[in-house]
């Protein structure tokens, strides 16, 4: 194990390790849609230059976690309009467009991602140039049901029972071995519940099959799970050390080569309509719970060397857990750390990919979180919620869209339950 070192050591060492363009970053918060990132003089006041493949609320939180820290985050995105344009740089162009991401890559620390659907070959470009994190390998995995669902398998983790569907002969012959209901799911590119469909009667199977796209895209098939609850972990890895004294496997509880590890307590998420509308953090009842998905999480870490944060949504029945996806990513239900954890998701990805000293997990309270979906009700009206702490994401309103949260922190289980139930019934109300 590395000996102790100090954070100043830590950036110093991330910095002094990453080649010529280290600290001669371009200043940050110009948006450049059109234009190339001009070189400019190095700034001592930036302590290091991040790229984040992705503009949306994820690249945008992130990006105002690293102002805090003095880190200027790029940010490249499909659409001038991304709404993280307000917190860094923004480079605009389409993920095929290599020469725009070497435009992009230009004079970064390191490279990292707010969505999963990065194409291989633009994250393959841009390792070969930049350190990227999380790694390729859990990028691939994630991008695809069949195969998370098949490394959760193969490291011992429960799943729902599933099939590969590509044809309509595997789709009748998955549904006669799993029954039903049964959740019939394209294996890529789903959010917020798009691109699945609930099969509760044999009469569902021809729609679900036409709706999903007939063969065109590959699907999988998963017995449909009676959960009790929803919960999710977060982990986040630390980049191992990168030049001189690892920080992150120093602090007095490191115990060995994985101790870089951290988790976050765990979260129960509610949905409706299959997007995430209710975080509450820690999890009610879930001590016994929180060591099973710790470990689960971890092997999952393990398997793919990763670096950055991770979430794995899971299913809870009869006190077991069954792994339903994994975000190679921050995540929606890692919101609430924001306001109620000592070091945000948001802080801790950027910390972890720079291989810098990883923050304290622990939660500052009883915390929950409220997203804003499609519609949100005058600003006044939640700045007047109790105790709440209002995050907008800048995004002009649309039916499913996520346009905000909000936090809620209380050192009491009673008065967060008190504040929820005066904000629920007038978020809820607002949605759409
Ligand atoms: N096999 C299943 N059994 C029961 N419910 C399920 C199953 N699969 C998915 N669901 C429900 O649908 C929701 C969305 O599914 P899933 O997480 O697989 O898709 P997603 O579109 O990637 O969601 P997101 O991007 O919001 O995490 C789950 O959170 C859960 O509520
Ligand atoms: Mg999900």
């Amino acid at each position: 194990m590395s000996s102790p070192a100090t954070s100043s050591q830590s950036l110093a060492a991330a910095k002094s390790s990453t080649g010529p363009s280290a600290g001669t970053s371009a200043a940050p918060a110009s948006s450049s849609a059109a234009s190339a990132p001009t070189a400019s003089a190095p700034t001592a006041a930036c302590a290091a230059k991040v790229g984040i493949l992705g503009g949306g609320q994820l690249g945008r939180m992130m990006a105002m976690a690293g102002l805090r820290l003095g880190i200027s985050c790029r940010l490249y995105d499909e659409s001038p309009e991304a709404v993280a344009r307000e917190c860094g740089e923004l480079i605009v162009g389409q993920y095929t467009d290599l020469e725009r991401l070497s435009i992009f890559e230009s004079g970064l620390d390191v490279v990292t991602y707010e969505f999963e659907n990065v194409p291989a070959a633009a994250a393959q470009h841009l390792a070969a140039r930049v350190p990227t994190y999380p790694p390729a390998t859990a990028l691939a995995t994630c991008q695809d049901r069949l195969a998370e669902k098949s490394l959760f398998r193969s490291l011992g983790i429960g799943t729902p029972a599933f099939a590969k569907v590509d044809t309509r002969e595997e789709l009748d012959a998955a549904v006669k071995t799993l029954g039903l209901p049964a959740v019939l799911k394209t294996r890529r590119f789903g959010y917020d519940g798009k691109g699945q469909a609930v099969l509760r009667d044999p009469r569902d199977v021809a729609h679900a099959w036409t709706v999903l796209g007939a063969g065109a895209a590959p699907l999988i098939l998963e017995a449909f799970v009676p959960f009790e609850r929803e919960v999710s972990i977060i982990a986040v890895r630390a980049r191992p050390n990168i030049a001189g004294p690892a920080s992150p496997a120093t602090t007095p509880s490191a115990t060995g080569p994985t101790a870089d590890v951290r988790f976050y307590p765990l979260v129960e998420n509610h949905h409706a309509g299959g997007i995430l509308r209710l975080s509450i953090a820690p999890a009610p009842h879930s001590a016994a719970l929180q060591v099973k998905a710790e470990e689960l999480a971890r092997r999952v870490i393990e398997k793919l060397d990763y670096v950055g944060v991770l979430a794995v949504e899971l299913f809870e029945l009869g006190g077991e857990l069954l792994a339903n996806e994994i975000a190679p990513r921050v995540h929606n239900s890692g919101h609430w750390t924001i306001d109620g954890a000592v070091t945000s998701q948001f802080e801790n990805h950027l910390r972890a990919v720079l291989g810098w000293p990883l923050g304290d997990c622990s939660p500052r309270g009883h915390a929950a979180m409220l997203n804003l979906i499609g519609a949100a009700p005058p600003l006044a009206t939640l700045l007047a919620l109790p105790g709440a702490h209002v995050e907008m994401y800048g995004k002009i309103p649309r039916p499913g869209r996520k346009l905000g949260h909000v936090n809620f922190v209380e050192q009491s289980a009673t008065t967060l339950a008190r504040n929820l139930a005066a904000a629920r019934p007038i978020i809820e109300a607002a949605a759409c």
